[in-house]
């Protein structure tokens, strides 16, 4: 595993801006709690995703998730260095949000296709904490362990 470089702050905040504005694209009309997440890879892709609600509760997809599924479609596997998450009802200031036990394990997944530690930049409106992967997802399950 290899550690992801620091990020350039000028780069950091175009990610937190990113995520930010994926709030916008949310479809939650069930929690109302509209997030966005943004990933940045290593040749300075950033790709995004939003939470995406179903009246079936537990159906329902995170931000970090689709941005993940996102990036997998459109050809981004290998190369995840930071993520950023933002998440709160639309226009009132939220606390930091950081990726759910289930995005944990989806972002370790892209993460191992190029090996990778990625930031984790989880933001609210007056605060952010930044923590790698491997912080929040210790001894994480993944292809390693199905092979052979
Ligand atoms: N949610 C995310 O999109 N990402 C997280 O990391 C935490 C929770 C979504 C799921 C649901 O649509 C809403 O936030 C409330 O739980």
């Amino acid at each position: 595993m290899s550690d992801a470089a620091a990020i350039d702050p000028a780069d950091r905040d175009a990610l937190i801006a990113a995520a930010r504005a994926a709030m916008a694209g949310a479809y939650a009309p069930y929690s109302r709690f509209h997030v966005g997440a943004a990933l940045r890879f290593a040749d300075g892709t950033v790709v995004v995703g939003s939470n995406f609600e179903n009246a079936s509760y537990g159906l329902s997809l995170c931000a970090e998730t689709v941005a993940a599924a996102n990036a997998s479609q459109q050809g981004h596997r290998a190369g995840l260095v930071a993520v950023a998450i933002a998440g709160g009802p639309l226009g009132v200031p939220g606390a930091v949000v950081a990726p759910c036990g289930r995005c944990r394990q989806v972002l370790a997944e892209l993460a191992s296709l190029g090996h990778t530690d990625p930031l984790i930049i989880a933001t609210g409106a007056h605060e952010t904490v930044d923590m790698r992967l491997s912080a929040l997802l210790p001894l994480a399950f993944g292809p390693a362990n199905l092979r052979t």
